[in-house]
C-alpha cells in the first residue's frame, strides 16, 4: 500500500495536478504502472498470488480499464476472463441497473448470458475504486447470473469516498456497500 502523495504512488497511479478533468481536481490513471513493465508484472504477481489457491472459477474485468489489468491476472491464474462491458457493445447480454460513479450516472454494465454459470466463484477486477458504483454494478451482474463474488480487487483506492463528511457532498462508499 502506498500513500496517495508518496513518490512510489506516482509511479503507479499518475495524476496531473494542474489538469482538472470533468470537474475532478485530481484525475488518477494507471498509465503510471502500465508504462513500467517491472511494476506492472509485480502487480499481476501480487494479485495472482493472492487468488491462486482460493478457488476462483473466472476473472471478470470492467470496461474499460479493467480490460487492461484483468486479462494478465486471468492468464496467470489459468482461468477464463469475462468482459463486463458498458451498455450497447455486445449482443445477448444481461444488464445491471444504472449506477453512479464519481463522474455521474452511467446506464449499466452488461455481461453475455452463460459466461457466468450458476455457482461460479468470480473475482472482479478493475483499476480503481472511487464511489464503488461501478463495482456494485458488477457485483449485481454476477449475482444475477447465479455466481458468487469472491472479492473485488483494484490497484487504486480513492479514500476520500470511503466515509466523507455529509457537508462535502461526496457519496459514501461505506453507505453504498451497506445498502
Ligand atoms: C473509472 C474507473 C473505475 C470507476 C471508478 O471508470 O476506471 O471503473 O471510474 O469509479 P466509481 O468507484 O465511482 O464507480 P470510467 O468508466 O470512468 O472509465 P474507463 O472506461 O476508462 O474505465
Ligand atoms: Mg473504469
Amino acid at each position: 500500500t502506498y500513500e496517495q502523495d508518496g513518490p512510489e504512488a506516482k509511479e503507479i497511479a499518475n495524476y496531473l495536478p494542474y489538469f482538472p478533468f470533468k470537474g475532478i481536481p485530481r484525475f488518477y490513471d494507471i498509465g503510471g504502472f502500465l508504462a513500467n513493465p517491472e511494476i506492472f508484472q509485480k502487480i499481476v504477481d501480487i494479485f495472482s498470488t493472492r487468488y491462486g489457491d482460493i478457488g476462483i472459477d473466472a476473472v471478470a474485468g470492467l470496461d474499460a480499464r479493467g480490460f487492461i489489468l484483468g486479462p494478465p491476472i486471468a492468464l496467470a491464474l489459468k482461468k477464463p476472463f469475462i468482459m463486463m462491458r458498458k451498455e450497447g457493445k455486445m449482443p445477448n447480454t444481461i444488464k445491471s441497473s444504472e449506477y453512479d460513479t464519481e463522474y455521474g450516472k452511467r446506464s449499466g454494465l452488461t455481461v453475455q448470458k452463460d459466461r457466468i454459470k450458476e455457482g461460479d466463484r468470480v473475482l472482479i477486477i478493475d483499476d480503481l475504486v472511487a464511489t464503488g458504483g461501478t463495482l456494485s454494478s458488477a457485483i449485481q451482474l454476477v449475482k444475477a447470473c447465479g455466481g458468487t463474488v469472491v472479492e473485488c480487487a483494484c490497484v487504486v483506492e480513492l479514500k476520500m469516498f470511503i466515509d466523507p463528511p455529509a457537508e462535502s457532498g461526496l457519496p459514501s462508499r461505506t453507505k453504498l456497500f451497506n445498502d
